[in-house]
């Protein structure tokens, strides 16, 4: 299984990352010693996927000590580079809780930090084969069938996670217990994660799937080919309102028309009980560039502007599960303004 993230002592020491921006051509890997190399690897998405974000902002704290360490920086300089790590991509709740969750053991030093950063990031695989089996468990029984038909968005596997995956983890589990049909992977537009880095792992997985384009999923889901759709979230608020990549929310609108379960999936970390409801997530809002060109070639007129939120918020009325390692919630049966402290970290 591939790392997306991982602490290299060997040389050197820096915090080394897969540069998902090139795969599937190249699988080539960043070896990240400052804090502008970091902020750059993040805003640009060679490291991405909510919890990945997170080991990345606990190591990250590590790499700006180390940085600061070597350039002579007082206190208030490496807060203030540590804020630009926490603050690089705002919607994934992961980073700012990645960096939240070591810098307390900041003045214990720098070993300290990255045996914290190590052990946050042994629990997040830990957390995403125990929601993996939950996650199953619930789909099977609410499925009722031997083998079930999957459509999912965005990318969730070991790329966007320490590993095994979240969503990705549950399809995995599905497949494993040989209850999986087919996969129906988005492709994800404008960045492509579902036809690029979900469709690699599936591949080196040997899971059964399709690529489809984003536009096809609604009727995908309308025609019957599928019997459940299984999402990340890179935030789920105190009610259960989730962000997630956006065009995620038509799969949800879609599930609900036909009837059949819309699943979310993340680690209790991606639960953020401190924002109420999805009006107060901020959505990123990403260069219309990357809508208005292709591989390149701009495919707009030139006088045209795009407009490219990265993120769609999905109300928790049409979400039937979501999933942490600490068990399973039914917001749209069980609605509450508390729902996800059952679950949450
Ligand atoms: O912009 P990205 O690629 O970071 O967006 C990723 C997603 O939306 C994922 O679905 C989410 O972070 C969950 S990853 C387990």
């Amino acid at each position: 299984m591939v790392l997306a993230v991982e602490w290299r002592e060997a040389g050197t020491p820096c915090l080394r990352l897969i540069d998902q921006r090139r795969l599937p051509a190249e699988e080539t890997y960043l070896d990240i010693r400052t804090v502008s190399a970091l902020v750059e690897a993040i805003q640009t998405l060679a490291v991405r996927g909510a919890p990945a974000l997170g080991a990345t902002g606990a190591l990250g704290v590590v790499v700006a000590m180390r940085q600061g360490h070597d350039e002579g920086w007082d206190e208030a300089r490496l807060r203030a580079e540590i804020a630009r790590i926490r603050d690089a991509r705002p919607t994934a709740v992961n980073l700012a809780w990645g960096v939240d969750q070591v810098t307390p053991a900041i003045p214990a030093g720098v070993a300290e930090v990255l045996r914290l950063a190590t052990q946050l990031v042994a629990d997040d695989e830990a957390a995403n084969r125990q929601l993996s089996r939950h996650g199953a468990d619930w789909i099977l029984a609410r499925i009722g069938k031997e083998k079930v038909r999957v459509v999912t968005h965005c990318n969730t596997g070991a790329l966007a996670t320490t590993a095994w995956g979240t969503a990705y983890g549950i399809i995995h589990e599905l497949h494993d217990r040989g209850a999986l049909e087919i996969v129906y992977a988005d492709e994800t537009r404008p960045l492509l994660q579902g036809a690029r880095l979900t469709s690699w792992e599936l591949t080196q997985d040997g899971i059964p799937h399709v690529v489809e384009s984003d536009g096809a999923a609604a009727s995908t889901i309308l025609r019957g080919l599928v019997d459940v759709a299984i999402i990340g979230a890179d935030r789920i608020t105190a009610n259960g309102d989730t962000a997630n990549k956006v065009g995620s929310v038509a799969l949800a609108l879609a599930c609900h028309r036909a009837g059949i379960p819309f699943v979310v999936a993340a680690p209790s970390s991606t639960v953020d009980l401190d924002t109420a409801t999805g009006e107060e997530i901020v959505i990123e809002e990403r260069s219309g560039d990357e809508v208005l060109v292709v591989a390149g070639h701009r495919t707009a007129p030139e006088s045209a502007r795009g407009f490219n939120p990265a993120f769609d918020v999905t109300p928790h009325d049409i979400v039937d599960a979501i999933v942490t390692e600490r068990g399973v919630v039914e917001p749209s049966a069980n609605p509450s303004p508390r729902l996800l402290e059952a679950i949450a970290g």
